[in-house]
């Protein structure tokens, strides 16, 4: 029984984690990167199915990662803390 109530705690605290992602993801990064992270206008690449996705944000933000127009990025993750990098990197994990 308490096997099962956890079970059901961690999917729905994962569902959770995810539509904060989304939400996250909706507000701050869809205007450059697209519904489905494949929006290639702005960024010059797809970020759907890019991988290591956290690493980048942090490194975004603290100034350990990016390329040309990282200051774009930088501006973009700058107010994120680091639950709502997890978040919105989780989220972009899920995009193909
Ligand atoms: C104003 C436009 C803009 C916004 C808003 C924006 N990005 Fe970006 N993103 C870029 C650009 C431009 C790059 C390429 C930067 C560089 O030269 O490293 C990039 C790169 C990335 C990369 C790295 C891709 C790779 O594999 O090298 C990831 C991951 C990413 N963005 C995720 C996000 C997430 C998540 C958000 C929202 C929190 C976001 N971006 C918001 C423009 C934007």
């Amino acid at each position: 029984m308490y096997k099962i109530l956890i079970s059901l705690f961690l999917t729905v605290s994962a569902i959770q984690g995810a539509g904060i992602g989304m939400k996250i993801y909706g507000k701050t990064c869809v205007e450059c990167h697209g519904d489905d992270g494949k929006d290639l206008s702005i960024s010059g690449k797809a970020i759907a199915g890019s991988g290591d996705v956290l690493k980048k944000l942090t490194g975004y933000k603290n100034g350990t990662f990016g390329g040309e127009q990282k200051a774009t990025m930088q501006a973009s993750v700058e107010p994120l803390n680091d639950e709502e990098l997890k978040a919105v990197a989780a989220y972009v994990e899920t995009l193909k």
